[in-house]
């Protein structure tokens, strides 16, 4: 796997990742950093490439990278699933991950509405990392 990194403003970041010999496109992570957290906007691979360990590489890349360059040890993810999809496996990645809810109670979940059809719940995950 190789990266490219993407300046997209003051401490904000794409990092696009891609298979080494054929350099098709894996995915992409937006991260941005403050106050030494660092904060995973989005992580999205490719649809054919999901559900290969592609996604928690990148993840642990953007990791390193966070603690390499700003020593930063402190990330954070805001985790979107569509309400009534099921989709709440997607936390699953972030437990996999060493992601654990931020707050413990029972306003952890904010829903946002993205238009009159779909609602959304959001929540706030957390990961500390000893350097
Ligand atoms: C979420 C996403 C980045 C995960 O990347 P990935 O490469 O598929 O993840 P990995 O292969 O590293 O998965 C590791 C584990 O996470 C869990 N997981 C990941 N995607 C899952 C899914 N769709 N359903 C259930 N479990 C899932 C599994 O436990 C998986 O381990 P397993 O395959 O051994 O069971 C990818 O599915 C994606 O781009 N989804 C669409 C965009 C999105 O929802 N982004 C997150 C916004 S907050």
């Amino acid at each position: 796997m190789i990266s490219s990194i993407y300046k997209l403003g003051n401490n904000t970041y794409k990092i696009s990742f891609f298979q080494k010999i054929c350099k098709s496109k894996i995915g992409d992570v937006f991260l941005y950093h403050t106050n030494n957290i660092g904060y995973i906007n989005n992580i999205f691979v490719d649809l054919e490439k999901q559900r290969k360990g592609y996604g928690s590489k990148m993840l642990n890349e953007v990791e390193k990278y966070l603690s390499n360059s700003y020593n930063i040890n402190t990330y954070r993810i805001l985790a979107w699933h569509q309400r009534n999809r099921k989709n709440a496996s997607l936390h699953k990645f972030y437990y996999k991950n060493g992601y654990k809810k931020e707050f413990d109670s029972k306003n952890e979940i904010e829903t946002i509405y993205d238009d009159e059809y779909n609602k959304f719940d959001m929540i706030q995950l957390i990961k500390k990392i000893h350097i």
